[in-house]
């Protein structure tokens, strides 16, 4: 009788013990729906102010929302802009890893390599980094491995140049507008020249190391060549108005790689949908969130891409844009 008190006690316990164990995992992992005291910490980073970074980083965040992830509710953010600063890129970063958050998304490729170089256990979500091999983000792409992964923004300056000469069919200098500090430019400046070498055309650089000299480099390019082209440079991007007035005043085509560069005065481009990349970040933040493995998520680069033309610019500089390539473009600003 006593053995079996024991037996019927000792059995109690263990299913007591277990219960306990089980509840308590639940209660501190706070997933999608679930209001508990604990919330999920984000710190999101961003290397400069310009329209396309904007937009990724809003896209993403309504993203999250609607995987469950809703600030203010399962979630704090920590949104803080570098304003092109290293600097300040470091002391955010290094922030972000003291108050040790359960993820980071780091937008565009600065703010990516400055997040990889405080943490190397916090996962971290790259936005929008057009070239994360060569930028030294990852090793490989479908196989990430560590801390890190995220989506890339990579462009073709072929596609580009084949849009830019059916728009402007005579050209043979090419000014490459850019900032000689961002890998994510160097990419698509390389494949430029490789383009520019078996087409018969010069490549004539103006790199830049801050928005301020943007302007400067833009009026040493219009005397020089046939148009300009800027890849997706933050920096660059950031002063894209005022690159847009010294064009349009020499008469100077600006081809760019992304489509907030045209609506900002550009003239055209062959881009992808940065509402799409902002989500799909979202998505692998979510991903990350619920408990799977960053290294184990392989880097998504958009495939769909798309024609923006800038009617205003066209019609500044005196440009007559063919009618099919109108008729093929997604959208005309
Ligand atoms: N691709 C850039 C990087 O890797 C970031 C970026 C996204 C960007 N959208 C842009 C730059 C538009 C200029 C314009 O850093």
């Amino acid at each position: 009788m006593k053995k079996i008190l024991v037996l019927v006690l000792t059995l109690v316990m263990i299913f007591t013990a277990a219960g306990c164990s089980s509840s308590k995992d639940q209660e501190s992992r706070v997933g999608p729906g679930e209001k508990g005291e604990a919330k999920v910490t984000v710190g999101i980073v961003q290397i400069v102010e310009h329209p396309s970074l904007n937009t990724i980083r809003e896209a993403c965040v309504e993203q999250l929302a609607a995987k469950g992830f809703k600030e203010g509710d399962n979630l704090v953010i920590d949104y803080q802009n570098a304003q092109n600063d290293q600097t300040n890129l470091k002391t955010i970063c290094q922030k972000f890893a003291v108050n040790n958050y359960d993820l980071i998304i780091a937008i565009a490729t600065p703010s990516a390599q400055a997040a990889a170089g405080e943490t190397k256990t916090i996962p971290i979500v790259f936005a929008a980094c057009t070239d994360p091999l060569g930028s030294g983000l990852v090793t490989d792409l479908d196989h990430p491995g560590g801390n890190i992964t995220g989506t890339s923004d990579a462009v073709s300056a072929e596609k580009i140049m084949e849009l830019a000469k059916r728009i402007t069919p005579d050209i043979k200098t090419v000014g490459a507008l850019y900032s000689s500090s961002e890998t994510n430019s160097i990419a698509v400046i390389e494949n430029l020249k490789a383009y520019a070498k078996e087409n018969g055309m010069t490549v004539i650089d103006a790199t830049v190391t801050n928005s301020s000299e943007v302007q400067q480099a833009a009026s040493v390019l219009t005397g020089k060549a046939d148009c300009i082209f800027s890849p997706i440079d933050n920096t660059v991007a950031s002063a894209m108005p005022i690159v847009a007035q010294v064009a349009n005043k020499a008469k100077t085509p600006v081809y760019v790689g992304a489509d907030s560069m045209v609506k900002d005065g550009g003239l055209a481009t062959y881009g992808i949908n940065y509402v799409i990349l902002g989500q799909e970040t979202a998505d692998m933040a979510a991903e990350i969130l619920n408990g799977k493995n960053p290294g184990d998520i392989p880097v998504r680069t958009m495939s769909e891409m798309d024609i923006y033309l800038n009617q205003a610019t066209a019609d500044a500089i005196g440009i007559t844009i063919p009618e099919d390539v109108r008729a093929e473009a997604k959208e005309i600003f």
